[in-house]
């Protein structure tokens, strides 16, 4: 005979993942203008007005540390936090730690805002950022650990549920992989020195840069997608099996990988062979993954008509499928041949970054800001939909820009004459790209478009949800 025990309503830490999400929303409009200010540099170099400060050497990696770190990274965080407490029915493991993260990765990312511009580099690509601030970065990084693994430990639930293993599995790589690539000679406050070189150095650095994409840009993201895809569409995952075959496979094949960011340098010819083969199985899981989070589906796809918020999650998914059939093709050594240092690569960037992690994100932070603030649903599903159009449109403009720069850019360099001279100079192939570039800056005012709106969505929800919170209201939700 079953009895039904009532049960004590539990206190969530709440406040650290509201934290988190609006410095998401922050940090995702501040990353993408300054990707749009970039993008328009390309076009009209005078942009930089003349200040070294503004250069586009310089912004560039604001521009690439602000997405990743800032807003990716925030988004990460906050429903990481989010997932495991409800997953595990348990509130976070120590509510001081957590504030400490908040506080103390937000200070990282501002000493990244002033350090960046300033022309103060450890000049290794996403590791750009100087000694004292990787330090803060680990100190950080660490508590975050604690208090993931901690909320696990103490969880009141018999099994971990699979987003948290895709979490978990992230948070460990992440520490392992900038603690590793730190490793450095500080010579002042503010320079140092890698204690890798040459082959050495640049094999550790793109092992990080590689794996920073595949646990960073993609496992915690997959966490996203396995909590957030379900809820939204009211339907289990398709099939937890093949996420726990998805999690495993990927784990240990994204570690393989880093080599074919090297491909034709004096890496050694087998490693770079190494790197490209597990890159072309790396397919496998990826498409995977991809099909478990679309098939979730199965019985509701109605709800992609009518539900933006869904259709956000869904389309992310389609960049995520589309990136990862890219990677391994771009991995192959002849095909990098063609595409490595052309827009091509900058392209499939952006259709993992604009497509698969800001979408998700984007379809994630619609769902938890009502429920984060007291209401049952977003100010205005219209302006959602009208986001979804402006991201989508934008998203294609700049990756079809550049692939079709990516390709021509390589094909004009490799072109010669009958008597082995080249056909066109390079000065001759940035003057064919400037179209294309001119595209990308229009599909990138789209995005920022559609993020302001986004802002504006969202703090209107907020402060509706303010006003139910004085009246002593409590707007019940799932
Ligand atoms: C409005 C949106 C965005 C615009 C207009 C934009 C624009 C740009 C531009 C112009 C570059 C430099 C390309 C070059 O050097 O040729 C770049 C690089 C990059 N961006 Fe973005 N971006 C946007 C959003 C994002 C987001 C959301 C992410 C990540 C989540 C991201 C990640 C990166 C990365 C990793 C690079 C370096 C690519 C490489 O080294 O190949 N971007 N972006
Ligand atoms: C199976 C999955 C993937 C494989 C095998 C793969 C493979 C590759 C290859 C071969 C390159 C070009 C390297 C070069 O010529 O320099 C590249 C660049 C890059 N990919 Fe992927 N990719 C995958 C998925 C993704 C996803 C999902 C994202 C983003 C969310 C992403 C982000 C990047 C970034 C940021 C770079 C540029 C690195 C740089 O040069 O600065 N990749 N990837």
């Amino acid at each position: 005979m079953s009895q039904t025990i009532p049960q004590q309503p539990i206190e969530y830490n709440m406040k650290v993942v509201r934290q988190f999400t609006v410095m998401t929303i922050i940090w995702g409009i501040v990353g993408m203008s300054v990707g749009v200010l970039i993008a328009a540099q390309l076009v009209w170099p005078e942009l930089n007005f003349n200040t070294p400060w503004l250069t586009y050497s310089r912004l560039r990696p604001l521009h690439t540390n602000a997405v990743i770190f800032a807003f990716g990274t925030s988004a990460l965080f906050a429903t990481s936090y989010y997932v495991v407490q409800k997953t595990c029915r348990v509130s976070l493991f120590s509510d001081k730690l957590a504030a400490f993260t908040f506080w103390g990765w937000q200070a990282v990312i501002v000493a990244a805002v002033i350090t960046l511009p300033m022309g103060l580099t450890s000049t290794k690509e996403y590791a750009e950022l100087e000694w004292p601030i990787d330090i803060l970065i680990t100190v950080v990084w660490v508590a975050y650990l604690i208090v993931f693994f901690g909320t696990l430990a103490i969880r009141k639930t018999s099994h971990i549920y699979v987003a948290n293993w895709f979490y978990g599995g992230f948070i460990i790589v992440i520490a392992m992989l900038h603690i590793v690539n730190s490793f450095a000679l500080p010579v002042s406050f503010m320079k140092s020195y890698s204690i890798y070189s040459g082959a050495v150095d640049a094999m550790v650095q793109w092992w990080y840069g590689h794996n920073a994409v595949g646990f960073l840009l993609t496992a915690g993201f997959l966490g996203m997608m396995y909590y957030f895809v379900p809820k939204q569409a009211e339907r289990p995952v398709y099939s937890y099996r093949l996420s726990v075959v998805h999690f495993w496979a990927l784990i240990s094949l994204y570690i393989w990988a880093g080599p074919h960011h090297l491909h034709y340098t004096a890496l050694p010819d087998w490693t770079q062979s190494v790197g490209m083969v597990m890159s072309v199985i790396l397919f496998v899981p990826s498409w995977g993954g991809m099909i478990n989070g679309i098939m979730t589906l199965s019985g509701a796809w109605h709800k992609l008509r009518t539900d933006p918020i869904l259709r956000f999650l869904i389309v992310s998914l389609s960049f995520y499928g589309m990136s990862t059939f890219e990677g391994p093709m771009m991995a192959i050594k002849s095909v990098n041949a063609l595409s490595h240092y052309t827009d091509w690569t900058v392209g499939h960037v952006h259709s993992g970054a604009l497509g698969w992690v800001a979408m998700i994100t984007i379809g994630s932070m619609y769902y938890l800001v009502p429920r984060l603030f007291n209401q049952k649903e977003i100010h205005s599903i219209k302006l959602v939909n009208v986001h979804f159009w402006l991201h989508t449109i934008g998203v294609v403009f700049y990756i079809v820009s550049m692939w079709i720069s990516g390709v021509m850019q390589g094909l004009m360099w490799r072109a010669t004459n009958s008597d082995g001279t080249l056909t066109y100079s390079f000065v001759e192939s940035v003057q064919a790209s400037y179209p294309f570039w001119t595209g990308r800056f229009i599909g990138g005012v789209f995005i920022v478009i559609g993020m302001l709106l986004m802002a504006y969505n969202c703090y209107q929800t907020i402060r509706a949800g303010r006003r139910e919170t004085a009246a002593g209201n409590v707007v019940q939700t799932a």
